[in-house]
């Protein structure tokens, strides 16, 4: 199930800065980050509560409470999702955080698994948010996928975090996991001929790290 965040003129505005090619360093960081924290909390927003009533200092106010950040766990697709570490972690200090790194085989152009660090108990935690700020072809998202499932995460309990997204990469996922949620900021149309989305805003994890 994809879950888009709402078209308002903030977070077009937001969008327009990032993916024009003449923006700054300093505004694609600003922006991205923005825009992160805003879908971060769109992802939060589809975990369950449960039922808090606190004392306000005139009253009784009955409240909900969201997981305990240390019952959730941040996976990060290495390189580009470690931008978004930054905001996750400054949202949820105490959240646990896995790393994954995935690399297409030029000789099968399948994606391999190279490295893989995960909270040892992350099958019980509340909810996973997976981590990834372009989902082109999918490969590397049900690669991730399928290696949570096989440390007995529930695929239920997984929200994907992306900025931009494209059909090939949502259909990827979902007849992979249709019970994974993808929260995204845009639906872009297609990929080019070297798996760029369009039209998209270019290589992420070089636009924030200054690496293009
Ligand atoms: N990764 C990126 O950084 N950009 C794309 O368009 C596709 C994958």
């Amino acid at each position: 199930m994809a879950i888009v965040l709402r078209d308002t003129p903030l977070v077009r505005a937001l969008f327009t800065r990032i993916r024009d090619k003449e923006a700054s360093r300093e505004q694609f960081v600003t922006c991205s980050d923005r825009l992160v924290h805003l879908l971060v909390e769109e992802a939060l927003a589809h975990l369950p509560t449960s039922p808090l009533t606190v004392a306000t200092p005139c009253g009784a106010f009955d409240g909900l409470a969201l997981p305990a950040d240390h019952t959730l766990c941040a996976v990060s697709i290495l390189r580009a999702a470690d931008c978004m570490l930054g905001v996750v972690r400054a949202m949820m200090p105490s959240i646990t955080v896995g790393k994954v790194l995935i690399q297409r085989d030029e000789a099968t152009a399948l994606p391999s698994l190279l490295y893989a660090k995960l909270p040892p108990d992350i099958a019980a935690k509340a909810a996973v948010l997976l981590l990834d700020p372009m989902l082109a072809t999918g490969g590397s998202a049900v690669k991730c996928i399928e290696l949570l499932v096989e440390r007995g995460v529930d695929p239920a309990k997984i929200v994907f975090v992306n900025v931009v997204c494209c059909g090939e990469g949502l259909e990827a996922v979902a007849k992979a996991f249709p019970q994974v949620r993808v929260v995204t900021g845009a639906i872009d149309p297609i990929l080019n001929e070297s798996k760029y989305i369009v039209p998209g805003l270019g290589d992420f994890g070089d636009r924030y790290f200054g690496t293009d």
